[in-house]
C-alpha cells in the first residue's frame, strides 16, 4: 500500500513530461506552419501563370509578381508599390506568402479572401490599371490560356471568377514551412540559439505575442497602431475605418504576419522603416510602452530573424504567347 500510494505522484509526472513533449507546439502561442492541404495541381499551374503574366496590366508591363516579388520575400521592398505610368500607391505592399492564413486580405481587411482580392490590383488604376473586360478579351485571345482555362474548368468562356480563383489557389502554396523557429517548437531544442530563445521568451512575456500569435505570428486580427503612443504615419490611410465606417476602427490596421520578416523590409504600412531593430524598437515603445534595451532588441531581432521559412520552390512559368490579334499594350496615356 505504501508503494502504492507513491505511484499517482510518480505518474502524473511521467504523464506531464509525455504530454508536455506532445503538446509542446499546441501550449505556445505561436504554432508551426503547415504545408499546403487539397490544392488543385491543375489549376496552381494555371494561377502561377496568371501571376506571373505582365498581359494583365493596361501597359502589359506589370504582373502580380511586380509588386509581390517571389524572389524577395513575396513584397517589392520599396516603402510603397510603383505601378502604371510610374505612379507611387499610398501604402506598402504586404507580402503574398502566407496570405491564406490572414482573416482578411488588405491593411484594411476589405477583401474576404484571396479570391476577393486578386481582381482588385488589375483593375486597381494605380496598379495595373487594366479593366476585367479587358484582361479577359487579352486572355481569350491567347489560344494557349483557353486551351488551359477549359482543361481545368471545363468551360468555354473564360471569365473573372476563373481568373481569380486560379490565383488564389496558386497562393495558397505559397506557405513557408520548416523555418528554424518551427523545428525548435516541433523539439529540435538546438535549432534556436541562446539568444534567439531569449528573444521568444521576451516576445511573449512583454506581450508582444496579444497580437502576433498564431500560425502566421499575426495576421488575425486587425489593431490599433499606436496603442499607448501615437504613430506618426508617413501615409494618409487611416486603416479599418475605412471598411466599417466607424471612427473607433481609425488606425486600426491587420496585424501583419512576422513570418519572413526579415526579407520583407521596409517595415508598417507606410513603409517607413528599414531596420527591423528599429521597427521591434518602435513597437514596444508605442504598442506597449516599453523601452527595450539595447540587448532586449537585439535578442527580439534574432528571434524574429529565425521565423524565415523554406521559400517556394517556383519554376518560372513559360507564358503561352500571344498572336496577332492580341489586345496590345497601351504603354502611352
Ligand atoms: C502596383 C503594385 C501591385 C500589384 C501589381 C499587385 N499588388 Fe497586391 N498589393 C499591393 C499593395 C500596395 C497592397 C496593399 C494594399 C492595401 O492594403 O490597401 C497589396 C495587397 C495584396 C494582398 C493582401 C495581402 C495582405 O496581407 O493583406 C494580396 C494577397 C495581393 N496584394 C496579391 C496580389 C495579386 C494576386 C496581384 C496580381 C493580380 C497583385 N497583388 C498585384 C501592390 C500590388
Ligand atoms: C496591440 C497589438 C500589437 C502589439 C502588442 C505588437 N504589435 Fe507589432 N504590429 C501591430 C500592428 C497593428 C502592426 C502594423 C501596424 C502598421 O503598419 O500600421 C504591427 C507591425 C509590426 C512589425 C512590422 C511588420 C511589417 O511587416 O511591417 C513588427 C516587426 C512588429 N509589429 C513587431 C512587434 C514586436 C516585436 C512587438 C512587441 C515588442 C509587437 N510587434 C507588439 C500590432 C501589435
Amino acid at each position: 500500500m505504501m508503494q502504492l500510494k507513491m505511484i499517482p505522484g510518480a505518474i502524473a509526472l511521467l504523464a506531464g513530461f509525455a504530454f508536455q513533449s506532445a503538446a509542446l507546439a499546441a501550449d505556445e502561442p505561436i504554432q508551426p506552419i503547415k504545408p499546403p492541404a487539397n490544392i488543385n495541381l491543375g489549376m496552381v499551374e494555371l494561377g502561377k501563370k496568371l501571376y506571373f503574366d505582365p498581359r494583365l496590366s493596361k501597359s502589359g508591363f506589370i504582373s502580380c509578381n511586380s509588386c509581390h516579388n517571389l524572389s524577395m520575400g513575396g513584397t517589392d521592398n520599396i516603402p510603397t508599390s510603383i505601378g502604371d505610368k510610374w505612379q507611387q500607391g499610398p501604402i506598402n505592399a504586404p507580402t503574398v506568402l502566407n496570405s491564406s492564413l490572414n482573416v482578411a486580405q488588405f491593411w484594411d481587411g476589405r477583401a474576404a479572401d484571396l479570391k476577393a482580392q486578386a481582381g482588385g490590383p488589375i483593375a486597381n488604376p494605380g496598379e495595373m490599371a487594366f479593366t476585367h473586360t479587358l484582361a479577359l478579351g487579352v486572355l481569350e485571345s491567347i489560344p494557349g490560356y483557353v486551351r488551359e482555362f477549359k482543361q481545368v474548368f471545363g468551360k468555354n468562356k473564360i471569365d473573372i471568377d476563373q481568373v481569380t480563383l486560379a490565383i488564389a489557389e496558386f497562393e495558397k502554396t505559397l506557405v513557408t514551412p520548416n523555418s528554424r523557429f518551427d523545428q525548435w517548437l516541433l523539439g529540435k531544442k538546438d535549432a534556436l540559439t541562446a539568444d534567439e530563445q531569449a528573444g521568444y521568451k521576451l516576445f511573449k512575456d512583454s506581450g508582444c505575442v496579444a497580437c502576433h500569435n498564431g500560425e502566421a505570428v499575426g495576421g488575425n486580427s486587425f489593431q490599433k497602431m499606436g496603442l499607448v503612443e501615437p504613430y506618426k504615419a508617413a501615409s494618409p490611410a487611416e486603416g479599418r475605418s475605412a471598411v466599417t465606417g466607424k471612427d473607433a476602427d481609425r488606425f486600426n490596421f491587420k496585424v501583419p504576419s512576422l513570418r519572413n520578416v526579415a526579407l520583407t523590409y521596409p517595415y508598417f504600412h507606410d513603409g517607413a522603416v528599414w531596420d527591423l531593430k528599429e521597427a521591434v524598437q518602435i513597437m514596444a515603445d508605442i504598442q506597449l510602452g516599453q523601452r527595450l534595451s539595447e540587448q532586449e532588441a537585439d535578442d527580439m531581432t534574432a528571434y524574429l530573424e529565425s521565423l524565415t521559412g523554406e521559400q517556394p520552390q517556383i519554376v518560372l512559368p513559360i507564358l503561352p504567347p500571344s498572336r496577332p490579334d492580341t489586345p496590345r499594350p497601351e504603354v502611352k496615356s
